[in-house]
């Protein structure tokens, strides 16, 4: 059966109230048409990341509320490189997991704002599977360094992300047949992913999910995207 992954990578948007309304309405969505566009060896999973104040109670709203149609669960946007200790402002994985099943590692944001080099997101992975949080980690490109142990690459050209410049499918397939043969498991895209253009990526063999920013903020577009993928 192959897993496709929808990952919703909220970056920093989003009150208490705001993801509380989103989440109602997402989950109030028809996904019926869904069944007609998912044959029935794919199984579908979301991550909604959201930012990480936002983890415990989102947590909170999903555990009482079931889906069939697919699963529903939650990644982090970051993770401390650190055990627990004196990190002022940083989330430990032993903190990280009691909410969330993922984390993103590597985002272009991250590595240019935030100064995050390939050794700190080593670091970062090492503590995500250390306390059984799986990575998703960001690549830019064939060269990007990938530690080791990590099973899920996103690729996001930089020139993709946020630009409405989304990549061509080809070369999304010669990258991700790269990562395959050097033993990564899932391959994702992200850049400028949307309802119409989603099923290009899904619908290849060797693409095995999207993380999706700019049309995840929104319940209307990312269900689109959840039924189309
Ligand atoms: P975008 O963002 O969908 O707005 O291009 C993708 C990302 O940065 O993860």
């Amino acid at each position: 059966m192959k897993k496709l992954i929808i990952v919703a990578n909220w970056k920093s948007n989003k009150t208490l109230k705001e993801a509380h309304s989103y989440l109602t309405s997402f989950l109030n969505k028809d996904f019926s048409s869904f069944v007609h566009n998912n044959p029935s060896d794919v199984k579908k999973e979301v991550i909604i990341c959201p930012p990480s104040i936002l983890l415990a109670p989102l947590k909170d709203m999903l555990s009482q509320i079931g889906r069939d149609n697919f699963s529903l669960v939650l990644g982090a946007q970051n993770i401390s490189q650190f055990d627990d200790g004196p990190y002022t402002g940083e989330e430990s994985g032993r903190m990280l997991k009691e909410y969330a099943s993922y984390v993103i590692v590597g985002h272009s944001e991250r590595r240019k704002n935030f100064l995050e080099t390939d050794e700190m997101l080593a670091l970062k992975v090492k503590q995500a599977n250390e306390n059984g949080i799986e990575a998703i980690f960001c690549v830019q490109g064939i060269d990007t360094y990938v530690p080791p142990h990590v099973r899920y690459v996103a690729y996001e050209p930089i020139g993709a992300i946020g630009s409405g410049n989304p990549a061509e499918i080809d070369e999304v397939i010669k990258v991700a047949k790269k990562y395959k043969d050097d033993g990564i498991h899932y391959f994702l895209y992200g850049g400028s992913v949307t309802p119409e253009n989603v099923a290009t990526y899904t619908q290849s063999e060797f693409i095995d999910g999207v993380l999706v920013g700019t049309d995840s903020l929104n319940p209307d577009s990312f269900s689109m995207i959840v039924t189309n993928s």
